[in-house]
C-alpha cells in the first residue's frame, strides 16, 4: 500500500527542498503531483527527474508567483481540475532576501522576504484548505479519517533568530503561527497541518547556487549543529512525506525540527 496514494501538490518544487519531496512523493507511492514554481526551468527538470523514477507518474506545472492571489487559487483550481482532488500539500516555496541588519536591509527586500514566505504560504494554504473540505474524510478503519493534510517548510529561524535576518526570521515564525491558529480551526474538519523546520540545508538558497565562497563562510553555522554537517534536502523531504502521510494522523499544529540537533541546544 503506498505511503501517499492520493493527489500531492508541491511549491517551490523548481529547486533545493521542494523538488526533493517531489521525489520523496514519488518513491512514496504518489502518482498524481501538482508543482509550482517561479522557475519554470527548475520544474521542467523537476518533472523529467519525476519521470524516470517512475514513468507512470502525472504531472502539471503551474509557473507564477505565490505572493499573488489568483496564482495562489489558480494553482489549487488547476490541480483540482486536472486530479479531481487534492490530498496534500507542501508549501516550501520561500526566498531569504540578502543578509543585513534592520538598519541595511531595504525595506522594499524586507517586504518582499515577508510577502513570499508568509503571504505566500498564507494564500496557498488557504486555497488548499479549500479544497480538502470538499474531501470526504478518508483514511484505515481503526482511525477516524481525515481529508487532507498540509505541510509548511518552516524554519529553525521560526523559533531562534539570527544575525543579519530579521526579516527572514520573522516570515517564518509568521508561519509557525499560521499552522499552529489553522491547525486550530480545522482540526474538527479533518485536515491537518504542521511545519518542518530545516536547519542549514544544502540547497541553491543556502549555497548561493554553489558559490565556493558562501559554503565557506556558512561551514561554521553548519558546524553548529550538533551533528556537525548540513542537512541533505531528501532529509527534510522524508519529514515532509511523514507529515503528509496517516502514519502521523494525530500530529496536528506541530512544528517538526529536521537540523541535526540544532534547537536542543
Ligand atoms: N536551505 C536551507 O538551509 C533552509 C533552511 C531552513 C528553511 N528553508 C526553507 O526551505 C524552503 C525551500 O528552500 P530551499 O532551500 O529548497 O531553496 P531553493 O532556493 O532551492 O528553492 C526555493 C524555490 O522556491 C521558489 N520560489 C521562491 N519564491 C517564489 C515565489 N514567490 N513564488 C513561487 N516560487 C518561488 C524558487 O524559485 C525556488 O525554486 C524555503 O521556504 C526556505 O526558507 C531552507
Amino acid at each position: 500500500m503506498a505511503e501517499l496514494p492520493g493527489v500531492g501538490l508541491i511549491t517551490g518544487a523548481g529547486s533545493g527542498i521542494g523538488r526533493a519531496t517531489a521525489l520523496a512523493f514519488v518513491h512514496a507511492g504518489c502518482t498524481r503531483l501538482s508543482l509550482a514554481d517561479l522557475n519554470q526551468k527548475g520544474l521542467e527538470e523537476t518533472r523529467e527527474q519525476l519521470s524516470s523514477i517512475s514513468p507512470e507518474v502525472k504531472v502539471i506545472l503551474t509557473i507564477g508567483d505565490i505572493v499573488e492571489t489568483t496564482f495562489a487559487d489558480g494553482l489549487v483550481d488547476a490541480t483540482v481540475a486536472e486530479f479531481g482532488r487534492l490530498d496534500y500539500a507542501v508549501n516550501a516555496a520561500g526566498t531569504i532576501g540578502p543578509w543585513a541588519n534592520s538598519q541595511q536591509l531595504k525595506l522594499e527586500d524586507a517586504d518582499r522576504i515577508m510577502n513570499v514566505n508568509y503571504r505566500g504560504t498564507f494564500l496557498c494554504g488557504r486555497a488548499e484548505v479549500r479544497a480538502m473540505l470538499k474531501n470526504e474524510p478518508a483514511g484505515p478503519d481503526d482511525i477516524p479519517g481525515q481529508r487532507g493534510a498540509i505541510v509548511h517548510i518552516a524554519s529553525g529561524l521560526s523559533s531562534v533568530g539570527r544575525e543579519g535576518a530579521p526579516a527572514y526570521c520573522a516570515s517564518k515564525g509568521a508561519v509557525v503561527q499560521l499552522a499552529r491558529a489553522d491547525a486550530l480551526d480545522y482540526s474538527r474538519d479533518g485536515i491537518r497541518i504542521n511545519c518542518v523546520c530545516p536547519g542549514l540545508t544544502e540547497t541553491p538558497l543556502s549555497t548561493n547556487h554553489n558559490d565556493p565562497a558562501m559554503i565557506k563562510a556558512l561551514e561554521p553555522v553548519a558546524a553548529l549543529h550538533p551533528m556537525g554537517r548540513w542537512g541533505r534536502p531528501r532529509e527534510i523531504a522524508d519529514a515532509a512525506v511523514f507529515l503528509c502521510s496517516m502514519r502521523a494522523s494525530f500530529i496536528q499544529g506541530h512544528a517538526l525540527a529536521v537540523d541535526g540537533g540544532y534547537l536542543a541546544m
